[in-house]
């Protein structure tokens, strides 16, 4: 698959505005309790970095990256984390943060996985999501945008380990074996 264009969906400046009502919120609900953002390997980074900047209560910052293993665009649903988490969230407030939840597959998996671990609270925030993807439920506390069934990229979001740098999200078109441009 070629990728003939990208079609800007969200830009870099209603994707910020947002993160800001998110960080407001997010402030309003923890206070002066610390929270502790995981932020989710690699898709993660640009989201978490612009929305701890917005978060006024005291935050920590750990990573963490897991692989679902799948063919082209859809994971499978088994889950291996490739890197775990530095330090103990026993008693912690845990704030998940996630580009996308697509099959649900993924969250669901590590959600189940931290909860074994003792944290004081344990929620998630994802910066996308795709509804009418999901095969497995997952409880989201926090969402930056809806949007529809079609693969994007940008703003940290990959195709095949490319496009994460660009500053807004887009819509991906492929281009087919004629040439022809397909969304
Ligand atoms: P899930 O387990 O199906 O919910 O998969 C979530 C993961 O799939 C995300 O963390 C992304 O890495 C990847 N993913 C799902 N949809 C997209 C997309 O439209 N663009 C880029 N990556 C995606
Ligand atoms: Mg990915």
């Amino acid at each position: 698959m070629k990728i003939k264009q990208i079609n800007v969906h969200l830009s870099e400046e209603k994707i910020e505005a947002r993160i800001k009502e998110l960080g407001a919120q997010i402030s309003a609900e923890y206070g002066d309790e610390p929270v502790c953002l995981i932020c989710i390997l690699k898709g993660s980074v640009f989201f978490t970095c612009e929305l701890a900047k917005r978060i006024t209560s005291p935050v920590e910052i750990e990573f963490m990256s897991v692989s679902s293993y799948g063919a082209g665009t859809s994971s499978s649903g088994v889950v291996k984390i490739v890197q775990d988490l530095s330090t103990s969230i026993e008693g912690k407030n845990v704030l998940v943060i996630e580009d996308i939840i697509d099959s649900g597959r993924t969250l669901n998996y590590l959600l189940q996985n931290l909860k074994t671990r003792n944290p004081k609270s344990l929620k998630l925030c994802t910066l996308l999501d795709k509804p009418e993807r999901r095969v497995v439920e997952v409880a989201v506390d926090y969402v930056g945008f809806v949007i529809p069934d079609e693969f994007v990229v940008g703003y940290g979001l990959d195709y095949d380990q490319k496009y994460r740098n660009l500053p807004y999200i887009g819509f991906v078109e492929i281009e087919d074996e004629e040439g022809e441009a397909s969304e």
